[in-house]
């Protein structure tokens, strides 16, 4: 099994240049399926999400030339089984979008419940409230998620909690319904807007989105288009908490400094100094991290997705801090992982107290998802010593080139592949 191997205590200093976003790439790659003709999509993060979506594509019949190592064309246009099976989605949450895209394109899908990151309950209740009101029938059998149409109706959807997911697969499917679709309490994080204006590129008509209100104007047909994703929200802000853990002195390139904000404001009450550019930041730490606290909710509120790191971050500050989870119920299971490296942190439920003791120390530890993965990566840069990270095909899913980009900033880190293990894949 491949681990990442760091001897912490460098430094971060230079430049990094930030890959195309992970959680806009996973939605527009099924939404090629709605298009007539050949896509090409660019600044797309060389990721193992994004080869697994690519797969399912081309299971179905799809074909995905590559142009360069973050460019593809896809053409969709030989798709003719609108069936994504287990073996298949099990290794990606975001393989329900293809229920959407199929849904708008064939008035039927069937995709196998899917995998992801276990942060306790997931269910897709408001995704299939969602189908349901453009006039789609569904059941649940032995796995599969099965949803067919005589026709998909524009309607008013109404979600009872703000989700990425429902808000996009709705979008997916209500591009092709006959008249007006209204959804209310929609989510708005910057990764709905890419993949709105992907969907407008193609001839839909989208308006709102990035408010809580969207309307969809149904289309007959959707157009081949060329589009380039926008930048890595939470990669941009993995690199910010890293420089401050560091006392480094990083410029973050390709980056929209407005989706950063609210990660900006907390790195600065902690003391740090972040310069925004027209689209870089510039992180700078003197390494005397202040407490604060942080409670992560739906865009524009602090991500869910940059909790693990910024309660890491909060470990190597002085005094005691407070984060309190707003999306997901079980979010802090790599608090064990981190106690492992020393740190003091005490969790009730949604909320984790943090004694920040300055330092951490290294030791073998486990990423236990995604982003748990990454605070992982943190701590062993901020800690004394030589930390082994193992199960990192969790952060291979979401961070393109992570030991390039690390290594060019002075971090000493290095992966190590042992020979004749079966690498595990992402859940
Ligand atoms: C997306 O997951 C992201 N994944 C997650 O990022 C992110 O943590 C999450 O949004 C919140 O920002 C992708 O974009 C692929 P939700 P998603 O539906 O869509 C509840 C990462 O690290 N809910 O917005 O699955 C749910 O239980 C990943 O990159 C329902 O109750 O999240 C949760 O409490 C991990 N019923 C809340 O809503 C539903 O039908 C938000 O979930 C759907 C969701």
């Amino acid at each position: 099994m491949d681990k990442f191997v760091i001897n912490g205590g460098n430094r971060l200093v230079g430049e990094v240049e930030i890959s195309g976003a992970k959680n806009a790439a996973v939605a527009i790659i099924p939404a090629t399926i709605l298009a007539e003709g050949p896509c090409r999509i660019e600044n797309l993060p060389n990721i193992s999400d994004v080869s697994i979506s690519f797969d399912i594509l081309r299971e179905m019949g799809a074909t995905v030339k590559t142009i360069n190592k973050n460019t593809v064309e896809i053409d969709t246009t030989h798709v003719s089984n609108p069936v994504v099976p287990y073996e298949m989605a099990k290794h990606m949450r975001a393989s329900y979008y293809f229920l959407g895209a199929l849904l708008g394109r064939f008035k039927r899908a069937s995709v196998a419940m899917p995998g992801g990151c276990d942060f306790g309950v997931r269910p897709i209740d408001q995704h299939l409230k969602g189908f349901k009101s453009l006039g789609a029938e569904y059941s649940i059998d032995y796995g599969m998620i099965d949803v067919t149409a005589d026709q998909l109706i524009g309607s008013q959807v109404y979600f009872d909690v703000v989700s990425v997911g429902a808000t996009i697969n709705v979008l997916l499917a209500a591009v092709r319904a006959k008249g007006l679709t209204i959804i209310e309490n929609a989510a708005k994080e910057p990764h709905i807007v890419d993949l709105a204006n992907f969907l407008n590129s193609m001839g839909a008509e989208i308006m709102g989105a990035g408010t809580d209100v969207i309307k969809i104007r149904g289309v007959d047909h959707l157009r081949s288009t060329s589009y380039s994703i926008i930048p890595d929200q939470i990669e941009a802000g993995t690199y910010m908490v890293m420089a401050a853990a560091t006392k480094g002195d990083v410029l973050v390139k390709n980056v929209i400094p407005k989706h950063l904000e609210s990660i900006t404001a907390k790195l600065e009450k902690m003391g740090v100094e972040v310069t925004e550019y027209d689209d870089s930041v510039r992180v700078v730490s003197n390494g005397k991290l202040q407490k604060t606290s942080v409670k992560t909710l739906p865009h524009p509120g602090f991500p869910t997705d940059m909790q693990p790191q910024i309660t890491t971050l909060l470990t190597l500050a002085e005094g005691t801090s407070i984060v309190t989870e707003g999306v997901w119920d079980n979010r802090f299971k790599y608090v064990d992982e981190l106690r492992r490296m020393g740190a003091d942190i005490s969790v009730d439920g949604k909320v984790a107290v943090i004694e920040g003791c300055g330092s951490l120390t290294a030791a073998p530890v486990r990423a236990t998802d995604l982003r748990a993965g990454a605070a992982m990566v943190i701590a062993a840069l901020a800690a004394q010593g030589t930390t082994e990270i193992e199960d990192i095909y969790h952060i291979e899913r979401g961070y393109e080139e992570i030991v390039n980009k690390l290594r060019s900033l002075g971090a000493d880190i290095k992966k190590i592949s042992i020979p004749g293990t079966v690498l595990k894949k992402a859940l």
